[in-house]
């Protein structure tokens, strides 16, 4: 495997750098400090272009570890599963459910506003992260990548998950850690409903947008699909001018 340390180096071949602090920092820990503990392989849903992926593959391989990282993604953008929860509207109910802050509410307001300022387009579910509906992407891309760092501990499962997350794929037996980050109510919904049963007790699925300004299903889904679980939700202690980061651990 190719041994990479500074700064640039992740930067060029766009690998998540898990050596400095970082938005994923609670879960890296959690792989750091349980591998050698806990059955079950790591899985990402909502690959892109493998930065994540490289990223918990790599810090695997530093560690020794022999587990694996499966990675689900369209590897073509957002395949057509939005959802009317996906619509940004849908902060409101949020509100009015209190299941979110007026603080949080404001942001996402504010966050609107700026990026119709700046966009010819009317921003929507779509458009409203900087990488657009993250079409700019391929398989052949991030099996590059994983070549060119001469990794093995990484199965691509390609197509959209209601397709691919199923017995008939390439998937874990246990799961000891997921990766989501893959922003649409019904894409929450596929992978939680896939994950859930072969997580093992103790594992963790750290929740990229439960505090998202953009995607509000995300939300909407965790709460929905928690209800009744043995599931305890956290979050990650807050650092000055940053997002809140939130993980969901399985118990019993
Ligand atoms: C925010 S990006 C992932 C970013 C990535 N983790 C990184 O480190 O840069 C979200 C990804 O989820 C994928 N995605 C969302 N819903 C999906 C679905 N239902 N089926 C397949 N891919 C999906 C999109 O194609 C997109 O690549």
């Amino acid at each position: 495997m190719l041994k990479i340390i500074d700064d640039w180096e992740f930067n060029v071949l766009g690998v998540y750098n898990y050596h400095q602090p970082g938005p994923f920092d609670a879960l890296f820990k959690f792989v750091r400090d349980n591998h050698d503990k806990m059955e079950g392989d790591l899985v990402e849903s909502g690959v892109y272009r493998g930065k994540s992926l490289l990223g918990m593959a790599m810090m695997l391989k530093e560690l020794g570890s022999d587990k694996k990282v499966y990675g689900y993604d369209s590897f073509a953008g957002f395949p057509p599963v939005y959802n009317s929860k996906d619509d940004l509207e849908r902060f409101d109910d949020l509100l009015a459910e209190g299941l979110i802050t007026q603080d949080h509410k404001d942001a996402v307001k504010k966050n609107i506003e700026w990026r119709n300022a700046l966009s010819s387009q009317e921003q929507t579910v779509k458009n409203i992260s900087s990488s657009g509906d993250f079409s700019g992407t391929s398989l052949d891309l991030v099996n590059k990548k994983i070549e060119t760092l001469g990794l093995d501990n990484i199965i691509l499962v390609d197509g959209p998950f209601h397709e691919t997350m199923t017995e008939e794929e390439a998937h874990p037996e246990k799961i000891m850690a997921v990766l989501m980050d893959c922003d649409l109510y019904q894409s929450y919904l596929d992978t939680f409903t896939f994950t859930w049963p072969r997580m093992v007790n103790g594992g963790m699925i750290y929740l990229d947008e439960y505090y998202s300004l953009k995607f509000p299903g995300a939300r909407i889904a965790t709460h929905e699909f928690i209800k009744g679980k043995q599931a305890k939700l956290k979050q990650h202690p807050l650092k000055k001018g940053d997002f809140e980061r939130w993980f969901l651990i399985k118990e019993g």
